[in-house]
């Protein structure tokens, strides 16, 4: 059979996206808006957004910083904190459109220091969250500063993760971007009601991208890129068509000076051709057919929300990355700058 040379999708869902605030949201957001109905936009501002009301505030300055004549809905998430009150769990339910909390554990990952410091001090919330289906968004590395950085997923498996599923046996929970075998063979096995979302970066690249000629910062994010063998596990996973794997990108914007630094942060930034990259990914393992339900299926379904309306249609044509894009007043190095991808987006129609 010979390859297709367009291919016409459900218009998909994001359901994990940076998009930060103030001049960087709106030099991101359309990228997002253009491909994708919906995202689900994680909430490590600084400060984090840990109520409904900060919540929907923010989803206000989203909306406020669309293109004109977009159609993109933007689903919320709370950011946990020790802190936070089981009553919380309520208010989010009744707003509509916070779909879950973050579990961030302190000092995982970018903006994560008023993260989880024990789970134990968030069981109350959970418990609640079990109660009302709102899900919980994890993400799942250990912290120790002694655990090697490639262990720290499987370490969180067997000492955070599969011990909370236990205790809250109805839990809704989304292991967010995994990374390894270790995950994907967790998620496949695991009871009813846990999901994961899974990047185009872990399916397309390994961690010898980090090093592929020197250092490479934009290559950069957390969980950090795994081994080839994690990386096959991952495609051999959503090649396997399994329902409880979908689309996330964890598209996560930073300035090109804040990347390449003598501490870069964590971070890559692919929301410019997110579902390209995809197609990408799917056809090189011989799945293309299997990309409609990861970005417009599984993860609704999951959720319990509609599937989208409208179609989203992506040719065969070859395009050049720019080097950066404008990003408030500094620029972005986005993923594959200045190299070709495949696959482009043709035409969005939107009911
Ligand atoms: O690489 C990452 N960047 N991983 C995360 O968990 C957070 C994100 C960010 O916000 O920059
Ligand atoms: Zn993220």
């Amino acid at each position: 059979m010979s390859a297709p040379s367009t291919l016409t999708l459900r218009r998909p869902d994001d359901f994990h996206l940076h998009v930060r605030d103030g001049q960087a949201l709106a030099a991101v957001v359309p990228f997002s808006a253009a491909r994708f109905a919906r995202a689900l936009i994680m909430p490590n501002l600084r400060p984090p957004v840990r109520t409904a009301a900060e919540a929907l505030a923010y989803r206000e300055r989203i909306l406020a910083a669309l293109p004109a004549g977009a159609r993109f809905t933007p689903l919320m998430s709370l950011y946990l904190t020790d802190d936070t009150p089981a009553g919380e769990v309520e208010r989010a339910r009744a707003s509509g459109c916070i779909l879950g909390f973050k579990l961030y554990p302190a000092g995982a990952t970018t903006h994560s220091d008023a993260g989880v410091t024990d789970i134990g001090r968030v069981h109350g919330v959970l418990e609640r969250l079990q109660e009302t289906g709102l899900a919980l968004q994890v993400h799942g590395e250990v912290t120790d500063p002694r655990i090697d950085v490639f262990e720290r997923e499987a370490r969180f498996i067997d000492t955070v993760l599969a011990p909370v599923l236990e205790r809250f046996p109805r839990l809704r929970v989304v292991f967010e971007h995994i990374t390894t075998r270790a995950a994907v063979e967790f998620v496949l096995g695991a009871r009813e009601g846990i999901a994961a979302t899974v990047t185009p970066q872990h399916l397309l690249m390994n961690r010898n991208a980090l090093f592929a000629g020197g250092i490479r910062p934009h290559h950069y994010c957390l969980p950090v890129l795994k081994s080839e063998a994690d990386r096959e596990a991952l495609c051999a996973a959503v090649r396997g068509g399994s329902p409880r794997l979908f689309l996330g990108t964890d598209s996560a914007p930073h300035a090109r000076s804040a990347k390449e630094n003598a501490c870069g942060c964590a971070g890559i930034f692919s929301a410019h051709a997110a579902l390209e990259l995809y197609a990408e990914a799917f056809e090189a393992i011989g799945a293309l057919e299997r990309l409609e339900a990861f970005a417009a299926h599984h993860g609704a379904d999951f959720y319990r929300l509609p599937r989208n309306e409208g179609r989203v249609r992506l040719v065969r044509s070859p395009w050049e990355v720019p080097a950066s894009y404008p990003f408030g007043t500094g620029e972005i190095v986005a993923l594959r700058a200045g190299e070709r991808i495949g696959w482009r987006i043709e035409a969005v129609e939107r009911p």
